[in-house]
């Protein structure tokens, strides 16, 4: 086998590409992923962080109880207050899905074993996600502080060079 290096992605139900990518864009900093036209059609994908999101259209959701991803935000602070602005509601218990740890703060929770302050948010199709913040940061195999992937923005994977200003090209021309 080969090691892994990360998730690269998940994948979650929705039922308004529009509404989903302006929600995750202005609540949580994601950025549209251009893949040209063919490919956007066939789904929605965002970046977020070191990773992306990626959409099923559908529009009955399965609804799954607990089931959720977690996102390692970098001010866990600055985060609860631009979820304030943004009349983003948030839980340490997830409307009571999760109970009786992380403290008696309605709103937040902290783990016991790394520090890990933690909360619950939904998105507009009622998809869970928790928002985590590790005081104590990240160490390697052999216990060493490491830093994260650092940029300014979200991280990419890089694509064919041309590959989507080609494809636009391609269409334009079928379509005309
Ligand atoms: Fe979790």
């Amino acid at each position: 086998m080969s090691r892994i290096n990360m998730i690269h992605h998940i994948n979650i139900q929705i039922t308004d590409r529009e509404r989903t990518r302006e929600w995750y864009e202005r609540v949580l900093g994601a950025e549209f992923l251009d893949r040209g036209p063919a490919l956007n059609r066939r789904q929605l994908q965002l970046r977020l962080g070191t990773g992306e999101i990626h959409t099923s259209d559908t529009n009955d959701p399965i609804k799954a109880p607990r089931v959720h991803f977690a996102i390692e935000v970098e001010d866990f602070d600055a985060m609860l207050a631009h979820l304030e602005t943004q009349g983003v509601p948030y839980t340490r218990t997830a409307g009571g899905a999760f109970t009786g740890t992380g403290g008696e703060d309605p709103q937040q929770g902290v783990r016991e074993d790394t520090g890990e302050r933690y909360t619950y948010i939904s998105d507009p199709d009622d998809n869970l996600i928790e928002l985590v913040f590790h005081p104590r940061g990240l160490e390697s195999s052999s216990g060493e502080t490491i830093e994260l992937t650092r940029d300014a923005g979200n991280v990419r994977w890089t694509q064919i060079e041309g590959f989507v200003e080609a494809a636009y090209a391609e269409e334009q021309v079928s379509v005309g």
